[in-house]
């Protein structure tokens, strides 16, 4: 191992976040190391990031695996982050998302204190945790009031995230993340659903779009974007907390709009509400105010929603042009 180069620990690896985070790192010159837990491919994680299993619902092998890795700098990526399964699987989801943040944490407390090695923490904490905010735009400052087991176990990740900060000194960050898409965007989350439909809509693949309710509105930012507020965080003098958005909020109407407009397409005549997608309890409006990030970690987002949503929608058309090729 050289031991010049900075070295990365980053759970969750296989998932959009992972991804673009990866190259990020790389590409600063650091060695990358990534935890996939079982039955996860490894994604769109580049070739040069060293692979290693593991699951935090287990968390067994986390002491073993910081002792082989040493990193410098651990990115916790890993959760069950599907808010509506996670009213079907709401006891995994706490698992994961919720006690499998402290298992890692407490890890990383033993290994710290018998190796003497100084590791920084970021926890991917959400904007979920707001759930039915109490103020618009919302800052690090605003109550949370979580909507979904989901957001309750990233609730329990912060707090445990801010306790070993406060109570063992560890540079440990949550970064409070608004939605953030790209084309890696897994295809169950509402925007990359749409883009996808769409784009198969207009090649003549797919006819139809089921979705449940389209009044939500959330501030969606690009995945690539962020990743970089995650490394800024590290690298900062203090470990601290920050709202990662765009500050603008858009429905899934707008969404719609934008995505089926860039196609030439009327959205109304493909989309059909379907019940199975409505969640026991919604979050309606997410919108951020990322003035800290910006002003403390020199932070600011590039790319803005009509942009996000053409490269989307442009990804997928190639994506079901390829389809399209391999039918015929
Ligand atoms: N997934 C999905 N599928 N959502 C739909 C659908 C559908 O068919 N129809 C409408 N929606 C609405 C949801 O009800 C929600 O209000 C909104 O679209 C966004 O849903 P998702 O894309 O699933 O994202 P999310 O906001 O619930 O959660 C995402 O962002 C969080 C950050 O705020 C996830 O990435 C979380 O892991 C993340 O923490």
């Amino acid at each position: 191992m050289n031991s010049d180069r900075p070295v990365a620990l980053i759970t969750g690896v296989s998932g959009q976040d992972g991804s673009y985070l990866s190259e990020l790192l790389l590409a600063k010159g650091y060695q990358v190391h990534g935890m996939v837990a079982c039955g996860h491919a490894p994604g769109h994680c580049p070739p040069e990031v060293v692979l290693h299993h593991g699951d935090l619902a287990d968390g067994s092998n986390l002491g073993a695996l910081l002792d082989a890795v040493r990193p410098h700098e651990v990115y916790n990526l890993a959760a069950q982050s599907h808010v509506q399964l996670s009213f079907e699987m709401p006891v995994y989801t706490a698992n994961v998302a919720g006690l499998g943040v402290l298992r890692l944490l407490e890890a990383i407390r033993i290994h710290q204190a018998r190796t003497g090695d100084a590791v920084r923490f970021y926890q991917a904490s959400s904007s979920e945790m707001f759930g039915r905010a109490v103020e618009t735009p919302q800052t690090e400052r605003t109550p949370f009031h979580p909507r979904s087991p989901y957001a309750c176990a990233k609730v329990f990740g912060y707090w445990q995230t801010v306790n070993y900060r406060e109570a063992y000194g560890l540079f440990a960050c949550n970064g409070i993340l608004f939605n953030h898409e790209s084309p890696r965007r897994g295809e169950t989350f509402v925007t990359r659903k749409i883009t996808r439909a769409a784009a198969r809509i207009k090649l003549g693949l797919q006819h139809e779009l089921r979705l449940g309710n389209l009044d939500a509105s959330r501030d969606w930012g690009f995945a690539g974007d962020y990743v970089e507020a995650m490394w800024r965080m590290l690298q900062y003098d203090q470990p601290d907390d920050y709202v990662i958005a765009t500050g603008c909020t858009h429905t899934v109407h707008d969404f719609l709009d934008a995505a089926f407009g860039r196609l030439d397409l009327d959205w109304t005549r493909h989309v059909q509400i379907d019940p199975l997608f409505l969640r026991p309890a919604e979050v309606d409006v997410l919108r951020g105010d990322a003035t800290k990030a910006r002003t403390q970690l020199g932070w600011q987002p590039r790319v803005a929603f009509d942009e996000l949503v053409c490269m989307m929608t442009d990804a997928d058309l190639q994506l079901a042009q390829r389809e399209k090729r391999m039918e015929t």
